[in-house]
């Protein structure tokens, strides 16, 4: 198998005016999870129905598992399978029903079809509901039965639109547990997600877009390393040490201390080396735990560093906190906005009625 799943170079698509993918260059190493992340009318399904042969590219070149999306489309349709943002099984059928239809349309023996299916609303915990019209599921369970139907027949490469978009927390994590788990079947996913944690949780490497473009692609380390590490926010017990408090932090830690309106607190970034901006990726910097979590030695280090010296120096450290840049934080360094409050692109037709548009 190749060892990289997909690659793209100048892929466009226009709808009249609007350049909904703009140029976007991607390359997706096979056998992993790759996030696109962007906010609404940011271009993913469109991107993502190019890709899976489903809408034409009006520019530029993509190949999936080495093969042309628009030439080879059959080999390309061959190796992949779609999740759509709106879910395709049918309504009118129990769970049990469409995933044994989709066995026996795709070449599955009646009995092979009906092993696959009880096998799979097993995994997905739907064995409860499988005698259940799909109509009647919540929408938790609809995401469920919908990702089961897409690896009926495990696919090499596996789309996923927003799979978790208006779930519950439980049912976010039950599909997060999906997703991990077909990746370590060997398929490689690629995911949209407008969640930043979605991403971070997921993703070994993340594209972020925004209009049609590619405004960042990395590691999700190097991306937020490229809005620097995190920061120390620290609250002292006397006002009067702040200014003494803010010397030492800076010195320790070899960073602006930014004092805060309320006049105990103060916040320094940690990690920092100097150098700044995307180049500050280096050991010390300390953001490429896979958790982001708090076991983030670097920075950890550093920081716990300067609260020592603050205790030798007799100052007093009522609250402490370390924090890292969230996804969020990335987002808005690199495009300047809120991406939950962006504005979609083209508010009169809002971006959610996309209507499927086949490729001849
Ligand atoms: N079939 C279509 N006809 C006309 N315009 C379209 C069509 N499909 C998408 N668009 C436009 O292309 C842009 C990108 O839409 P797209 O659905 O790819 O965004 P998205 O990133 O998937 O957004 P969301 O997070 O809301 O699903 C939007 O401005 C949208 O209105
Ligand atoms: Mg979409």
């Amino acid at each position: 198998m190749s060892s990289t799943a997909i690659e793209t170079a100048g892929l466009v698509k226009t709808f009249g005016d609007n350049r909904a993918v703009d140029g976007i260059d991607l390359t997706v190493p096979a056998g992993t999870v790759y996030g696109v992340l962007g906010p609404n009318g940011a271009g993913k399904t469109t991107a993502v129905k190019m890709l899976a042969t489903l809408l034409r590219p009006d520019g530029g070149e993509a190949h999936v598992f080495g093969h042309d999306v628009v030439r080879e489309a059959d080999a390309v349709r061959s190796r992949v399978s779609l999740t759509g943002q709106y879910a395709s099984v049918d309504e009118d059928l129990t769970g049990l029903e469409n995933l044994i239809l989709l066995g026996r349309l795709t070449g599955h023996s009646k009995q092979a079809a009906r092993g696959r299916a009880g096998q799979l609303l097993e995994a997905f915990g739907l064995t409860e509901a499988a005698a259940r019209q799909v109509k009647n599921y919540s929408g938790g369970m609809r995401r469920r039965i919908d990702i089961a139907a897409s690896i009926l027949n495990t696919p090499d490469l596996l789309f996923l639109d927003e799979p978790t978009t208006g779930l519950d927390p439980r049912s976010r994590n039950q599909v997060w547990d999906i997703v991990r788990a077909v990746v370590g079947h060997g398929t490689t996913v690629l995911l949209t997600t407008q969640y930043l944690d979605e991403a971070d949780q997921l993703a070994a490497r993340i594209a972020v877009i925004d209009r049609g473009k590619v405004i960042a692609e990395g590691t999700k380390g190097e991306l937020k390393a490229s809005v620097g590490a995190g920061s120390v926010h620290v609250r002292l017990r006397e006002a009067a040490q702040r200014e003494e408090a803010a010397r030492l932090l800076g010195a320790v830690l070899d960073a602006q201390v930014q004092l805060e309106p309320d006049p105990v607190a103060l916040t320094a970034r940690v990690g920092a080396d100097g150098s700044g901006g995307a180049d500050g990726v280096s050991g010390a910097n300390g953001v490429s735990g896979a958790d982001g979590g708090p076991g983030d030695t670097g920075a950890a280090a550093q920081a716990s560093r300067a609260l020592a010296e603050l205790a030798r120096a007799g100052i007093t450290v009522d609250n402490f906190a370390l924090g890292q840049p969230s996804l969020d934080e990335v987002f808005l360094a690199l495009t300047g906005t809120d991406a939950a409050h962006q504005p979609p692109t083209n508010p009169a037709t809002g971006s959610n009625d996309v209507k499927e548009e086949a490729t001849a």
